[in-house]
């Protein structure tokens, strides 16, 4: 089964947050099943893409609007990441470092799936299905079935994941000549709200649509910006599938970016040593109970209620906690967790920015990553952290609500509440304090996490019974 993967992000080659990890590991894992997965994403002028080798598999010219585009399809020489990987390289367009925030990024996403449709229409690919992920490849399943251009591959089903119902990449009528040749009856499928929503049209357009959790599939229909009334129209075409972690690179035997390895039977040992190392780095005593947040600093993440919560976790705790924050993000956050480094020199310390290896060590060598999500469609970073032994401390929402339960329940690892506000992680740092001081539970717990399975395995076989669903033939 020939099946494309869509995405702006993919991981390693390019990186913002969760969509790069699932869609760098899911395809590894459908192919190890048996499937034929590929990636093809936008080219980044980026660091994987400098080091690797790549071939010039197709070259085109196509038209946005009344602009003249010339592109290139790239490959992978060598399928190393376990999947083949195709890019679109389209000179002044698709050509640049940065992923998003481009003031041209709706032209660059339209252009990316126009040069991508181009490409297997023109080359006489029939893949068997084309998945999409998130809005920038939103408007794929429309132009397949609705524009003359692509008549060919009309008959291709089509799979949408919504890995961020929040972001939606809509824009103005105005431009609807940038989608080439499409039937003008039926532009209602591009339309929300007044204007061409690309994450609704795949939703309307798709054959099915999924959700990176069950329950985020439930909460779309009630808090989806805008699009709440088309996911309770649509719900019957939806299902959720939690996402799986990578199993090979989330390894506490094998990471390259830990200090030192450990197994379950090492738990204590080992996790103490890499606690010791990130606190060495970060001036924090390795005695204390730490509590790290990895993660974008946006209001979704419920980052913005990080610094009232730690101020009052330490007034209330006095001495007895430490804070580790791994972030970017709002500006006003930011500098309020800086303040708070400077005012608890000993108890709390913030990096600004990103870092692969430094996230990997926080996993590893942290007690306990908070989560005080308002939404979050999966999560991955609570799975790195029951993974790395570490206990995850979450609101009850979307993935996080389908993958940790309170150690208070049976076979539970984790610590769960339910509003975002500071009183309730203030509540749950407490909990976590007073669990830190039993010894013998931090190590049953640790020991139970590290026994539980959130690797793809499960879910990539259910990606591939829903595509087996869509072509019962194969
Ligand atoms: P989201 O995709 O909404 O940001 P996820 O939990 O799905 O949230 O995935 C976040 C991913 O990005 C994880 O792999 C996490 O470790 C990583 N990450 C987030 N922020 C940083 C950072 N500042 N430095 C390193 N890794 C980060
Ligand atoms: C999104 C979500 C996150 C999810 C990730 C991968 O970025 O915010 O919850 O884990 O996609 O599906």
């Amino acid at each position: 089964m020939r099946i494309f993967h869509l995405s702006a992000e993919c991981y390693p080659i390019a990186k913002v947050g969760g969509l790069a990890d699932v869609v760098g590991a899911l395809p590894k894992y459908q192919n190890e099943a048996g499937l034929n997965a590929a990636v093809v994403m936008p080219f980044y002028n980026r660091k994987f893409v400098h080091e690797n080798e790549f071939e010039v598999v197709f070259q085109g010219a196509t038209l946005l609007g009344t602009r003249r585009l010339y592109f290139e399809i790239l490959k992978e020489k060598t399928d190393k990441l376990g999947f083949e990987l195709f890019l679109v390289k389209i000179p002044g367009l698709l050509d640049r470092e940065n992923i998003y925030s481009y003031p041209d990024e709706k032209e660059q996403f339209i252009a990316f799936q126009i040069c991508f449709l181009d490409w297997i229409n023109w080359s006489g690919q029939t893949p068997d299905l084309i998945h999409c992920h998130d809005h920038h490849s939103g408007l794929v399943p429309f132009m397949m079935y609705h524009s003359n251009l692509y008549r060919r591959l009309a008959h291709i089903p089509t799979v949408f994941t919504i890995h961020n119902g929040q972001y939606h990449g809509a824009f103005g009528w105005d431009n609807l000549d940038y989608l080439p040749d499409i039937d003008f009856y039926k532009t209602g499928l591009l339309e929300w709200n007044g204007g061409i929503n690309p994450l609704a049209s795949a939703v309307k357009c798709c054959w099915k649509f999924t959700t990176v959790s069950p329950s985020y599939l439930q909460e779309l229909s009630t808090n989806s910006n805008g699009l709440e009334y088309l996911f309770y129209v649509e719900r019957f075409k939806g299902s959720g599938i939690v996402n799986g972690i990578d199993t090979e690179v989330w390894n506490s035997q094998t990471d390259p970016m830990l200090p030192e390895h450990f197994t379950a039977a090492t738990i204590a040992k080992g996790k103490q040593k890499n606690k010791q190392i990130l606190c060495d780095k970060f001036n924090l005593s390795a005695d204390k109970p730490l509590i790290a947040f990895i993660g974008r600093l946006v209001t979704e993440k419920g980052s913005d209620l990080l610094p009232a919560a730690i101020e009052r976790s330490l007034t209330k705790h006095g001495d007895k906690v430490n804070f580790l924050i791994l972030g970017a993000g709002d500006t006003a956050t930011e500098l309020a967790l800086q303040q708070l480094k400077t005012l608890y020199p000993q108890n709390c310390n913030v990096f600004i920015g990103y870092d692969e290896a430094l996230a990997h060590l926080i996993y590893a060598g942290a007690d306990f990553l908070l989560m005080p999500s308002r939404v979050e469609p999966c999560g991955l970073n609570q799975l790195y952290a029951i993974r790395y032994a570490t206990v995850p401390i979450v609101r009850s929402t979307g993935g996080l609500k389908d993958t940790v339960i309170d150690f208070g329940e049976e076979g539970g690892y984790g610590i769960r509440f339910n509003n975002v506000s500071v009183e309730d992680i203030t509540a749950s740092v407490a909990r976590a304090v007073e669990l830190y001081a039993d010894s013998k539970k931090m190590l049953q717990l640790r020991k139970r996490m590290m026994g539980l399975d959130f690797s793809w395995y499960r879910s990539a076989k259910e990606y591939i019974e829903l595509y087996q669903s869509l072509i019962p033939k194969i």
